[in-house]
């Protein structure tokens, strides 16, 4: 029996939680890793868990994401499903996240939204998953385990969530790095949409960019951010939205 750990994580926090949730579970877990893309076929088999993890882009599944969990296809394989938001809602995302895993084979029986620090507004939710966040994600990867080795007939999986899903428009705020980049090149190798060029890495080709904060997070230099007079003006409004602390949620079938 084997634990799959597979998410897509372009600023590492849902890679930080999905981590948390497998060293929770009593035996070793492997990780698929999807933010650069997969290219494979993939069948897990009946005996094995699951546990799918994205973070919330507007109210939804990241499009990517869904891309790469399509290749992955389960034999009515037992699955965990994770939400990671950045404290305003992850509105249809856990519903989404389900319905593609039921498509792909995998029978979901857990559901978790846990908040983390927001990738684009890093005041937002700063610090979190913090020790209480920590607890309770321990705590739900033990239920799930639990739950999981108890093998009981599957029974629906409820999340909250809307059908049709939440539509939205892209983002029109990308990153930009400064003159302390060195050119590393290290930004250009991790973007997951190849919008970052070796010959200019403070540029950004905006429309490639999907605005995951990637590069912010793995810039060494610290060069690379969201500026400007626009992002400031919606970072000031979105923080005071924002400001009230959300708490996580978990679902059971
Ligand atoms: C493009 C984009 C859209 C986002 N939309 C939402 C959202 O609708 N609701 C929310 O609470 N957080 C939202 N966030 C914040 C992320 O869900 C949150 O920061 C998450 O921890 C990022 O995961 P990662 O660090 O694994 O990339 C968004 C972030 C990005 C980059
Ligand atoms: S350039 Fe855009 S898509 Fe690429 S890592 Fe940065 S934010 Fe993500
Ligand atoms: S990671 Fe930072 S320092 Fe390296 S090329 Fe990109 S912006 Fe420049």
């Amino acid at each position: 029996m084997k634990v799959h750990l597979i998410y897509f994580s372009p600023a590492l926090s849902t890679r930080k939680i999905m981590r948390a949730i497998g060293k929770s579970m009593d035996v070793p877990f492997e990780e698929l890793d999807v933010t650069m893309g997969f290219d494979e076929a993939l069948s897990i088999d009946e005996g094995d868990l699951a546990v799918f993890g994205v973070p919330v882009y507007a109210g939804r599944v990241p499009k990517l994401a869904t891309e790469a969990f399509h290749k992955i296809k389960g034999n009515n394989t037992p699955a965990v499903i994770v939400n990671v938001y950045g404290n305003r809602d992850y509105d249809d995302a856990l519903l989404e996240l389900r319905n593609i895993c039921q498509e792909n084979g995998f029978v979901p029986f857990a559901a978790g939204a846990f908040i983390a620090r927001h990738s684009i507004f890093p005041k937002v939710a700063v610090n979190r998953p913090d020790e209480e966040d920590e607890e309770m994600i321990v705590g739900f990867a033990k239920k799930c385990y639990d739950k999981y080795l108890e093998k009981e007939e599957p029974k629906p999986l409820n999340v909250k969530g809307n059908y049709p899903y939440r539509e939205h428009g892209p983002i029109p705020l990308v990153p930009k790095g400064n003159s302390s980049c060195d050119k590393c090149g290290t930004c250009v190798r991790l973007c997951p949409v190849g919008a970052i060029s070796a010959d200019h890495p403070r540029k950004t080709n905006k429309e490639l960019c999907i605005s995951c904060a990637r590069c912010i997070t793995v810039c060494p230099q610290h060069s690379r951010n969201f500026r400007g007079l626009v992002y400031g003006a919606v970072r000031r409004k979105f923080e005071s939205k924002c400001a009230v602390r959300k708490e996580n949620e978990t679902f059971f079938s």
